[in-house]
């Protein structure tokens, strides 16, 4: 007998058929000599029952030695539950399946942690999680983030085919091209001494893909990157790559709207507002500290610089006549914040280099303050009325240069809205999304200790045009065409419109970045022989597919939307990866391990 149905769908109307069932033993309950079973499939939960006056001998006490996650078929008639025993927190709630076969499709060991406690995710050690990976799986939460995160891919290449995107696939043996983040590299057996790189985005191939002709092109792209792992981050992640011929920044703009719109659509049947916020980023550095401003809460920086040029207060005076700025934070009601958290917000200054961070507590109708008694009545005035200081507010100043101090108060900005929300006195709907796009970036930033100019984002970008005339003369002025989108203080994704003309290209990698043109060659020499065979003016943006769903799915760490996340060190625990080779292999691979972990013995034969 084949399953006849999940354990999601039946209902009192189903009452008197025959159904069969598959999956996993989710608990077992004994009632009075009755055994009551719950099966589990990828669906949902259903009850059986196995009354030994209606079952064979045998077949009732295979039931009564079933143990969870027992692999198992269970034929039975389907009949309504008593009044009184209802479950309404399971859609079959109404009904039970009454057995009349069980066959044992196989046995489960003693499990490592329960897969049927709801709080296993905050109970269970994410460590042990990830190494039982396949069991973590099996809880309804996991099931409903791949299930989703299935959805919304489908959603993606629905919306992008419509658009007349086509979808290729791009190489994931690459070369190294080491602008950007540190890369995973590929001894090549072939010639010993060379290397593949794993690409940290099909950046370069989809650029060429336009250059042949391609003129609308997607994928949901594999990317590689050695970096420092966080919540938001792993080495290998998954982009909704995409780049255009014959296009604008607007163009580009419209394209994403339309597709966060269905996905946020298909997704939680929420029609979300476009178009969309834009904001240049001196702005939004300005306002909010940061450039993916959480716009869902005020709590804004205010500029005190012109206040305080003159003051007696130094350390504020001091840092306006070094060309720097002051900027104040009003964090609402946090007067009463404990030594603990204010030596943490310091700290979080310390770290951006500051000395220290002045504040004042509004209480009992007095500024408490080791500064005031610095201040003037007008600055007093100034402070009282841009910041709106009320009684039980905690005001915070930065003074440093501009970027600096903004940056200070933006992540203390952060850290207090964290702190407000755990107290429940900040509150935010988990509905509400609030879309922007962060634009009009530096082109260029500079490297203090290098002494030398690079890509904001990567040197494929375009300057804004009128600022062109400045890229060798003035670089720090030239704006790039580059967007970001961010939503509630995410960056979900970047691109811009690229450099398609050869000599701007070389201007750019040559003398504004001063690779050498040697090195330009080596690196960079195919795409800049592409280019003059007729580039198609071209942009084209990525988003982070797992950051985007783990909003969908409303959990803060990518982890819980990829099946086999690798854990902060970049290691499966599953599968023990990364683990050493055997020597066979290296020298196959030219390769000498120097110092670090190496397998010992011979016998170790390499997988086919
Ligand atoms: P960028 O480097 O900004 O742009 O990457 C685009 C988006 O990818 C996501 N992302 C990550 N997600 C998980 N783990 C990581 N380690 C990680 N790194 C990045 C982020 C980010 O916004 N080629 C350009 C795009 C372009 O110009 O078209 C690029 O890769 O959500
Ligand atoms: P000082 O005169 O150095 O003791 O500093 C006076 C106060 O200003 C102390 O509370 C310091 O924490 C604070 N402070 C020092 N440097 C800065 C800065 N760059 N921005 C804001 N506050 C600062």
């Amino acid at each position: 007998m084949k399953r006849t149905h999940h354990c999601s769908e039946l209902r009192p109307a189903h009452a008197g058929q025959v159904v069969t069932l598959e999956g996993w033993v989710h608990s077992r309950r004994d009632l009075g000599g009755v055994i009551f079973i719950d099966v589990r499939d990828r669906e949902g939960r259903t009850q059986t029952v196995f009354d030994p006056s209606d079952l064979p001998r045998d077949l009732f006490e295979r039931a009564a030695g079933l143990r969870s996650e027992c692999v198992v078929r269970v034929t039975g008639k389907v009949r309504v539950r008593p009044a009184g025993t209802t479950n309404p927190k399971i859609e079959t709630g109404e009904i039970e399946v009454l057995a009349t076969h069980l066959e044992v499709l196989n046995f489960a060991d003693v499990l490592p942690f329960p897969v049927d406690d709801p709080d296993a995710a905050s109970k269970v050690n994410e460590e042990l999680r990830l190494k039982y990976r396949y069991l973590d799986l099996r809880r309804p939460e996991m099931i409903r983030n791949l299930r989703l995160r299935s959805k919304i891919a489908a959603a993606t290449r629905n919306y992008m085919d419509e658009q007349g995107f086509l979808e290729v696939e791009t190489p994931i043996l690459f070369k190294s091209t080491p602008e950007g983040a540190r890369e995973f590299l590929v001894p090549n057996r072939r010639d010993p001494g060379t290397f593949y790189a794993l690409p940290q985005s099909p950046q370069q191939f989809k650029q060429i893909l336009m250059v042949g002709g391609v003129e609308r092109y997607y994928q949901l792209a594999r990317c590689f990157r050695d970096e420092d792992q966080r919540a938001d981050r792993q080495l290998e992640f998954t982009q909704i790559d995409i780049e255009m011929s014959f296009v604008e920044r607007e163009d580009i703009y419209a394209l994403i709207e339309g597709l966060l719109q269905r996905i946020w659509k298909v997704a939680l049947d929420i029609d979300i507002p476009t178009p969309f916020r834009r904001m240049p980023y001196r702005e939004a550095i300005d306002r909010y500290g940061i450039d993916k401003p959480d716009t869902r809460f005020g709590m804004e920086l205010a500029d005190f610089t012109e206040e305080f040029r003159h003051s007696t207060f130094k350390v504020f005076s001091g840092a306006v006549a070094n060309g720097g700025v002051v900027k104040a934070l009003n964090a609402k009601g946090m007067a009463g914040a404990t030594q603990g958290q204010m030596d943490a917000m310091t700290e979080i200054a310390k770290s951006f280099g500051a000395k220290g961070l002045a504040y004042i507590k509004v209480e009992g109708g007095e500024w408490k303050s080791p500064i005031v008694k610095f201040f003037g009545e007008t600055e007093k005035s100034a402070l009282a009325s841009k910041l709106g200081m009320e009684e039980g507010d905690l005001i915070l100043f930065a003074a440093d240069q501009w970027l600096n101090a903004c940056e200070i108060l933006g992540k203390i900005r952060l850290y207090c809205a964290e702190l407000l929300r755990a107290q429940g006195r900040l509150q935010v709907p988990a509905d509400r999304f609030d879309f922007l796009w962060v634009v009009d970036f530096p082109l260029l930033s500079f490297d203090k200790e290098q002494n030398r100019w690079y890509s904001s984002h990567h040197p494929f970008t375009a300057p804004v045009a009128e600022d062109i005339g400045f890229l060798k003369s003035d670089p720090k002025k030239v704006r790039g065409q580059h967007y970001d989108i961010v939503v509630n203080g995410v960056e979900l994704g970047g691109g811009s419109i690229r450099i398609h003309q050869p000599d701007v290209q070389k201007t750019v990698f040559e003398e504004v970045l001063q690779i050498p043109p040697e090195e330009t060659r080596l690196r960079f020499g195919y795409m800049l022989e592409a280019f003059r065979f007729g580039a198609p003016p071209h942009g084209g943006i990525a988003l982070g597919f797992d950051r985007l769903n783990a909003i969908l799915c409303g959990t803060p760490s990518i982890r819980d939307v990829i099946a086999f996340p690798k854990t902060a060190k970049g290691v499966c625990l599953m599968t023990d990866s990364p683990a050493p080779v055997s020597p066979r292999q290296l020298r196959e691979l030219h390769i000498q391990i120097k110092s670090g972990k190496t397998q010992s013995g011979e016998t170790n034969t390499p997988l086919p």
